[in-house]
């Protein structure tokens, strides 16, 4: 096997992810909004999908391989944007940029990502996509567009579901705000964690370094900046002036109503990523599971289906694609892995997925991915 079978699963990276970080960074990723039912329903529903298996088949080889707009990824499965990512590991960011260069899969940079746009698509030229939170002045979301275009992402995508800021009691209760301050339990929880608190020291305290050029001199806070820089509601009118300004591929990310997705394809939009945010944003969201599974006909046929939100096995994404997701994405999976293995658990989640991936096809009897359909489900 081509990983550590210390931690043969995502579900075993996550429990040692909580040991090795602080509780502030490991909450920050693990958290969700309110009670956090929304996260819980997003894992009951792939539980819910159940497939009958075909045998008498030779499964010796099978293909992991899914084409997106024109390219061939080797794994069906990419790292969504995360804010804040290095965050949750010094450098995770770049880590999860190279190895997602390195395996050929899909890699979305945050707006609000700790390493700059520039660098990463250096680094991941090939497979980097670019995620935008519409910024409120029409100049600044221009020239983030612009720097997207001419550092080369492949891809733009817009995420629609924070319309407002979150209030996620974890992070509330751990005292984590900013700018990023050192309070009696984040002190505590860095020094009981030196690998994390040396690391951190190293590479600098994560910061918004993409958007911090936009921020209106030294008399704005940066919180209140941050809280202030995107628009409360993307519009249709800035989405049609997006797709003016984008001639490459433009997805919309956080879609579950149903008219919002028709009105975004009459605007040219070429895929969506289906999702609720991993349960970060409203508690009473469908899973995107259930929003898949009531997806018209006409959406499905008309743009590029994507999916996340609850993805934490290989076999969930055989299962998403069963139900007519292309691809899908797993948001904290990837940082469970940055918080338990450092830089090495990239690779790790990386090899985890591709394994039962694989083993997934074998065992129901599907000689590719890309014929994986309705036809399986029980
Ligand atoms: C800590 C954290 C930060 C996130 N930051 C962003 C972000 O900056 N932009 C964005 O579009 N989505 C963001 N998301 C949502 C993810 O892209 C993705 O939709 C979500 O993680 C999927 O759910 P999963 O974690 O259950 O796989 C974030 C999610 C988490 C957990």
């Amino acid at each position: 096997m081509k990983y550590d079978t210390r931690y043969p699963s995502v579900a075993d990276l996550k429990l040692r992810a909580r040991k090795r970080i602080p509780n502030f960074a490991y909450d920050y990723v693990d958290g969700a909004i309110d009670e956090e039912i929304g996260k819980k329903r997003n894992r009951d529903a792939f539980h819910e999908i159940v497939m009958t298996p075909r045998y008498l088949i030779d499964v010796t080889s099978v293909s992991t391989e899914s084409e997106l707009f024109g390219r061939k990824y080797s794994l069906p499965i990419g790292v969504p944007p995360i804010g804040l990512g290095n965050m949750m590991w010094p450098g995770a960011e770049m880590a999860l940029a190279t190895a997602a260069q390195k395996s050929n899969i899909p890699y979305i940079l945050s707006t609000f990502s700790t390493t700059l746009l520039e660098e990463i698509a250096d680094t991941a030229k090939d497979v980097c996509w670019f995620q935008l939170y519409v910024p409120k002045k029409q100049s600044v979301m221009k020239e983030i567009i612009d720097r997207a275009k001419k550092s080369g992402f492949n891809a733009l995508v817009v995420t629609l579901d924070i319309p407002v800021g979150a209030k996620r009691n974890r992070e509330l209760k751990n005292g984590l705000k900013l700018p990023f301050s050192f309070t009696p339990n984040i002190i505590w929880q860095s020094m009981i964690h030196p690998r994390w608190a040396m690391g951190t020291l190293m590479h600098g305290a994560p910061d918004f370094v993409n958007v911090l050029p936009y921020k209106e001199g030294p008399n704005q806070g940066l919180a209140e900046f941050i809280s202030d820089f995107a628009m409360a509601g993307v519009t249709l009118e800035r989405l049609k002036e997006i797709r003016k300004l984008w001639d490459g591929p433009l997805i919309l990310k956080g879609t579950q109503y149903e008219k919002n997705a028709l009105d975004a394809i009459n605007l040219g939009v070429d895929g969506f990523i289906v999702s609720n945010h991993g349960g970060r944003q409203l508690d009473a969201a469908p899973s995107s599971v259930q929003t898949l599974r009531e997806m018209s006909e006409q959406v499905r046929k008309t743009a590029t289906i994507m999916l996340d939100s609850g993805i934490r096995t290989g076999m969930d994404v055989v299962r998403a694609k069963a139900l007519g997701a292309d691809f899908s994405f797993s948001g904290r999976s990837f940082y469970y892995g940055m918080g338990a293995m450092g830089k090495e658990g990239a690779n790790q989640v990386i090899e985890i997925f591709r394994d039962e991936i694989t083993r997934t096809l074998q065992q129901v009897g599907c000689h590719a991915f890309e014929q994986m359909d309705s036809s399986w489900l029980s």
